[in-house]
């Protein structure tokens, strides 16, 4: 079982070459209410591996992750594998994230030798960039590189409990896969350079906001960044537009509640759902003002959450 994250600061591009390299140093944060599980078990009886999402997804890919997963670990049978989420997954909710960390965890108890942290991130990183974060609890830092460095928490769940609330705006035109939309903010954006540089500024002052548990250092930096990565991606060719009119209105709503005095800042990934940092003594008045806001259906809620755990049972909301 794994957890989802949100990026503070964003990976948004891949470097040119093989291996999936970001082309920049992400952070997010382990989100502790959006969960998924993966079940893994021997398929003997099977010539190939079985694998299914549940409720039913698209199997391509997951069947291309578990045949590539079983190479690098060693496995030399079929696996059956089922993968669900305790959150709606096409919402753009960084599913893939949490999915893919849960499943790399589960295969890597069948391995015949302890994989290294850096196998077990590459691995990750085959299903979705983000989810090598995932492998992680509370702040996480990716940066370039297979070295077991590459991935690393720079502070515990504990070290800062805020509140991560997910507002979720009514599901729009199908949006570009992550994967599609770098592609094309990195090879036809002009503005995809300024974005890498921008980057790494706000690296190491969400990086400062983390350490010193800051949040009106974090709110502005977590907002700039998000912005200057749909800024980079408005200028591809064809534009990349992630927003619906409910995302933009959230984001109003969230600058409100600032006027207002309440400390509360925005972050938004490849889709149109919002999500919003703030204290937990302010967590119910800013849910308040995210569900009032027309079209945003669902205000989900998280702490910092922990990295990834063998269940012995399923948990409850595994469907059986
Ligand atoms: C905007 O990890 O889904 O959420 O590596 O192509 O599968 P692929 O992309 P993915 O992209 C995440 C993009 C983001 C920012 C982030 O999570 O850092």
């Amino acid at each position: 079982m794994a957890r989802a994250n949100v990026a503070l600061v964003k990976y948004w591009g891949k470097a040119a070459g093989p291996g999936r390299q970001p082309s920049n140093t992400s952070l997010s944060v382990t989100l502790d209410g959006l969960l998924s599980a993966a079940r893994v078990e021997a398929w003997r009886e099977g010539a190939a591996d079985r694998a299914a999402w549940v409720p039913p997804g698209p199997v391509a890919d997951l069947r291309r992750f578990v045949e590539l997963g079983r190479r690098r670990l060693g496995i030399t049978y079929p696996l059956d594998v089922q993968v669900t989420s305790n959150f709606p997954v096409a919402a753009g909710l960084a599913s893939s994230a949490s999915a893919y960390a849960a499943l790399t965890t589960a295969m890597a108890a069948f391995a015949p030798e302890p994989p290294s942290t850096s196998l077990l991130a590459v691995l990750a990183r085959h299903g979705s960039g983000s989810a090598c974060r995932s492998l992680l609890g509370g702040f996480v830092q990716w940066r370039p590189g297979d070295d077991d460095g590459a991935v690393t928490q720079i502070a515990p769940p504990e070290h800062w409990p805020l509140t991560i609330l997910a507002a979720l705006t009514e599901t729009g035109p199908k949006r570009v896969p992550s994967r599609e939309g770098m592609r094309r903010t990195a090879t036809t954006s002009p503005f995809f350079d300024a974005w890498l540089a921008a980057g790494r500024t706000d690296l190491s002052v969400v990086r400062e906001a983390v350490a010193s548990r800051d949040l009106s250092l974090l709110g502005p930096a977590i907002e700039r960044n998000a912005l200057r990565m749909h800024a980079t991606a408005l200028g591809a060719d064809p534009p990349l537009l992630y927003w619906e009119p409910a995302t933009v209105s959230a984001m109003r709503a969230v600058w409100r509640l600032r006027e207002a005095g309440v400390p509360a800042f925005f972050t938004i990934d490849a889709g149109p759902q919002v999500k919003v940092l703030c204290e937990p003594g302010d967590a119910d008045r800013v849910t308040t003002a995210l569900t009032a806001v027309p079209g945003v259906v669902r205000v989900l809620r998280s702490r910092p959450g922990d990295g990834p755990r063998i269940l012995s049972e399923p948990p409850l909301w595994v469907p059986r």
